[in-house]
């Protein structure tokens, strides 16, 4: 899992405030995580295992804004601060062992955002397809998958495989055309015209244009026509599987219900038909990371070689990065022995 980015989590609508509303559980990163809203509304998160006695906080209570453990009330704030021991009275000095560590988290976009990986002094910007137009109204759904993620994102870069698995609903030929993708910092851009091969053998160009875009670490943009997007993102939830979201967005109409009515049937169809034709050869698949197989590419897939040779070098970067703090760590304690 690539640190030290920003990724959506949560869908903010999901997380609902006021009177009476529960906080809610999601695992992520391999950890399992309580989000809520605190009395301004805010998005607050914390590892939902009490620090107590171990029990699951997911679904606790809000009272004033904090979180209420279930199992024997304790409350927490959003600051990871332990504030109410009930069996011990409001005075009581609360230990510091009561405490949880804080991840930061961002709303943003309508998503919910967390940073993994170190702390930082100031965290950079949230990335999002900002230069790609969107009004009108869109809709979005998510679900946990049983796949890695890296597999997840490798397939939303994939335009080639639309008129073999997609064929019935994405009436696209099967030879690709003027395929180009790029790597500009941390952001992949392809775009190709899938045409049926009659037309491609007179030496025609008239088919579907595509774009697949990805923003690392997660954050997909596939346009199936210039006015109808869709941005998916595969989190982790562990290491065999992934929360994928997705969000069509259109931009035929400025009416906000024409756009959820367009939206909302992209939406469905994705849901009902072409994500379940995916899953077929999903299933198939041998289970692992993008970096377990070794894949003999062609030139249709260079948005997906970009994507493995961009990670593998952040995943590198990581690991020296990690090499060089466990150095130091060991060698400051020697240091100030020698001074003594
Ligand atoms: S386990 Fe949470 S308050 Fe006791
Ligand atoms: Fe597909």
């Amino acid at each position: 899992m690539l640190r030290n980015h920003w990724y959506p989590i949560l869908e903010a609508a999901s997380l609902r405030g006021g009177r009476g509303k529960k906080s809610i559980g999601i695992k992520r990163f391999g950890i399992d995580l309580v989000l809520w809203r605190d009395a301004e509304g805010k998005a607050q998160l914390l590892p939902a295992t009490c620090p107590h006695r171990g029990a699951s906080m997911a679904g606790g209570r809000i009272v004033e804004g904090d979180l209420v453990c279930p199992w024997h009330g304790f409350r927490f704030s959003g600051t990871g601060h332990c504030t109410l021991l009930p069996c011990e009275g409001p005075d009581v000095r609360i230990p510091k062992a009561l405490n949880l560590p804080v991840h930061p988290i961002r709303e943003e976009h309508e998503l919910i955002w967390m940073w993994w990986g170190d702390e930082q002094m100031s965290y950079p910007k949230i990335p999002f397809y900002d230069d790609v137009e969107a009004y009108g109204g869109y809709t979005e759904a998510s679900y946990v998958l049983p796949y890695n993620y890296s597999r997840m994102i490798e397939t939303n870069l994939d335009l080639h495989h639309a008129p073999f698995v997609h064929g019935n609903v994405i009436p696209v030929g099967t030879r690709m055309l003027d395929f180009e993708a790029s790597l500009d910092g941390d952001r992949i851009t392809s775009t190709g015209m899938l045409v049926k091969e009659k037309i491609a053998a007179r030496g025609e160009k008239k088919g579907m244009m595509l774009r697949a875009d990805l923003i690392l670490p997660n954050l997909g943009l596939v346009a199936l026509t210039p006015s109808l997007h869709l941005l998916v993102c595969a989190t982790p939830v562990d290491e065999e599987h992934s929360w994928l979201w997705f969000r069509y967005r259109q931009t035929y109409t400025h009416s906000a219900m024409l756009g959820k009515i367009l939206t909302w049937i992209s939406v469905h169809s994705e849901l009902r038909v072409v994500q379940k034709q995916d899953r077929r050869i999903f299933d198939g698949m041998t289970p692992g990371t993008i970096d377990d197989f070794p894949y003999a590419f062609v030139h249709s897939d260079k948005a997906i070689a970009l994507y493995r040779n961009l990670r593998s070098q952040r995943l590198e970067s990581d690991r020296r990065l990690e090499t060089e703090a466990v150095f130091r760590a060991h060698s400051h304690p020697a240091s100030s022995a020698a001074e003594n």
